[in-house]
């Protein structure tokens, strides 16, 4: 695992600025908001309906996806993911919710929180498993991007890494309950580094193949005819690059040591090689975050561009505020900039935000608007 020992100095400031923001809007929605709006409730869809959990490579179960540790609400090691679930860790959180209280800092910015005008009698009960899960089989990665701190994975995680058994064993689970819309095999490393992401995929989609299988990916692994075999013989539903930038310099200023020949070779290499397959998974998406410098019409065109001549399935450009140093303010505060475009034949319903603008993009259209 690779360990940068200089936090830097846009890094600090983007940690103090978020806690201190996000315990001002806390204060706010207990101080200001709660006495003058008395009937609403605070609500959590991760703690009450399972719509996201993330399970660490050291086996410790958050609803946090962005923290290292914050929080650890039961440990998979030596626990059922059902135990958790029903356990002290979540019931102190529903528990403070139920009083109308934000537990954590992280609640006031979290997509899960909600604020409920019409509260029913039923808004505290709890599914009986989770919705959406994300597994972090490994937390080693081969990049280091500005924000995923190696060196506070590394802290957290140590050498801790999912077994197998134990893998299988939450699989298992997911399999009984059948609650799972989703299950996602990433969280804080890059997943194709481990050799067993593909059994894990295949063993979940024959037992469940309801569940929709999602990795995401910086794609540099997959620049390997070895690796895009072996992910085409697994069920995979759908397969997210990260790659921000059409221009080596605009996307190694997030991507820190990323090769992006390398990225969009893989990405070619995955759509081409579906194709002589006659597959029509996984569902290939290129996912671009807008930074302040890989914003420009220029880029974002060349990368429309490209994303068609590839002929990857959909290209999602996504507004993103982490780190604040790199917001794109034009993108951040422009309503319909979480854009999709859809270029292949294949249909798909992805849009896990369920508030992209989708663009569709047909043959004989010459000039694609931005
Ligand atoms: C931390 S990455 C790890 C998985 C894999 N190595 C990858 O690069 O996709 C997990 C997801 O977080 C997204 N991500 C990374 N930095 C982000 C940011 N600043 N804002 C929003 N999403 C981000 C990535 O694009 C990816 O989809």
């Amino acid at each position: 695992m690779k360990n940068n020992p200089n936090p830097g100095i846009t890094y600090r400031f983007n940690v103090l600025f978020r806690i201190v923001a996000k315990e001002l809007l806390r204060a706010f929605y207990h101080f200001v908001y709660r006495p003058l709006r008395p009937s609403v409730r605070f609500h959590c869809r991760n703690i009450f309906e399972g719509r996201n959990a993330l399970i660490f490579a050291n086996g410790e179960v958050t609803c946090v996806c962005a923290d290292h540790g914050l929080i650890n609400l039961g440990n998979v090691n030596d626990s059922s993911v059902e135990d958790i679930w029903k356990g002290k860790g979540f019931e102190d959180l529903r528990k403070s919710f139920r009083n109308n209280r934000l537990p954590l800092r992280h609640c006031a910015v979290c997509f899960a929180f909600e604020k409920i005008k019409k509260p029913s009698d039923d808004i505290y009960d709890i599914t009986p498993f989770f919705w959406n899960t994300h597994i972090e089989t490994t937390p080693v990665c081969n990049l280091e991007c500005a924000i995923c701190r190696r060196d506070e994975v590394e802290k957290h995680r140590g050498n801790a890494r999912l077994s197998p058994d134990t893998v299988y064993r939450m699989l298992d689970e997911i399999i009984k309950h059948k609650t799972n819309k989703f299950v996602l095999f990433f969280g804080f490393g890059e997943p194709f580094l481990d050799k067993n992401i593909y059994d894990y995929v295949s063993y979940l989609k024959e037992r469940f193949p309801e569940v929709i299988v999602s990795i995401s990916t910086n794609g540099i692994p997959l620049d390997n005819e070895n690796n895009v075999e072996k992910l085409l013989n697994t069920p995979l539903d759908i397969v997210l690059f990260s790659v921000d930038g059409i221009t080596q310099e605009e996307y190694v200023k997030y991507r820190k040591g990323g090769d992006l020949k390398r990225a969009l070779s893989a990405m070619e290499r995955l759509v081409n090689k579906r194709q002589t397959k006659g597959l029509a998974h996984p569902y290939i998406v290129w996912q671009y975050l807008y930074f302040r410098w890989n914003d420009s019409d220029k880029s974002l065109r060349a990368t429309v561009n490209h994303a068609r001549k590839i002929g990857v399935d959909l290209l999602h450009f996504l507004p993103t505020r982490t780190p604040i140093t790199g917001i794109s303010w034009k993108n951040v505060l422009r309503r319909d900039s979480n854009v999709m475009y859809k270029f292949g034949s294949i249909d798909h319903d992805y849009n896990p935000h369920g508030r992209s603008r989708v663009i569709q993009v047909t043959d004989d259209m010459e000039e694609i608007p931005l």
